[in-house]
């Protein structure tokens, strides 16, 4: 049985933590406010699902969600996520999470802000382009024609490739964007940014991204 351990219990938390319900995974789903906080949504999401800390749901999770405002990634203890794979749901809205220097001037992105502040996980980039409540309404079983597709963006090609079964196997085609360092092509703004797309149409959409400098 393979666990998604869920950082975040929000739209894309809740909504990542259902889709992997229904396809046969157990999830553990934690928040800033601690287990108790979570009874009412962890009865709703069924026997599979349990509350946790946050270091238990990083703990327990063969796959680990992040899905919080960017600004609160610097709170996470970086110590239990050594050797996990965590997938980055996260944007950068300077509205809520403040201006951070090193994204304004697009010197780096997000996810690999992330990467650096948990340099000993495998992180990889994946969900941060889909309206919370897509996920659900707008997976497909593979093989259907338009089937729409998620990237996924990584250093280590074995995570991206478990990120990506998961991907598949929750109801989505997966585009690889390549290394991190290439995320920005689908942040905010960009043409690919939440718009539902086939795998043909979201690889047009990340080729003709542009950086805000150049917008
Ligand atoms: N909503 C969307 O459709 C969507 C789509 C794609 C990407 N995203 C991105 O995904 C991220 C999450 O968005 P969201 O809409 O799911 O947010 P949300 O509904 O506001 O939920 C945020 C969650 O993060 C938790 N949290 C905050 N700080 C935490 C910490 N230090 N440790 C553990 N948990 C913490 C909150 O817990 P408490 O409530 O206990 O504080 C809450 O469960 C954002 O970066 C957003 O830009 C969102």
């Amino acid at each position: 049985m393979t666990v998604i351990g869920l950082v975040g219990s929000g739209e894309i938390g809740s909504s990542v933590a259902r889709a992997a319900l229904d396809h046969g995974y157990e999830v553990v789903i934690s928040n800033s406010r601690g287990p108790e906080s979570l009874t009412g949504l962890v009865g709703d999401l069924g026997p599979q699902a349990r509350a946790g800390t946050t270091t238990d749901a990083v703990r327990a999770g063969d796959l680990v969600l992040v899905a919080i405002p960017l600004k609160n990634i610097f709170d996470l203890d970086p110590a239990p996520f050594t050797g996990k794979i965590v997938i980055d749901a996260d944007n950068y809205y300077p509205q809520r999470d403040g201006q951070i220097p090193a994204l304004d001037d697009e010197s780096t992105t997000t996810s690999e802000l992330l990467q650096a502040h948990l340099p000993k996980a495998k992180v990889v980039k994946a969900f941060n382009h889909i309206v919370a409540a897509e996920i659900l309404s707008t997976a497909q079983p593979a093989g259907l024609p338009g089937r729409r597709a998620l990237v996924v963006a990584g250093d280590d090609q074995a995570a991206k490739d478990q990120v990506a079964a998961f991907i598949d196997a929750i109801g989505f085609d997966v585009l690889d964007l390549g290394q991190l360092s290439e995320g920005w092509r689908i942040q905010r703004d960009t043409p690919g940014y939440t718009q539902h797309r086939d795998l043909a149409g979201l690889r047009a959409d990340v080729a003709a991204a542009k950086r805000y400098a150049d917008m």
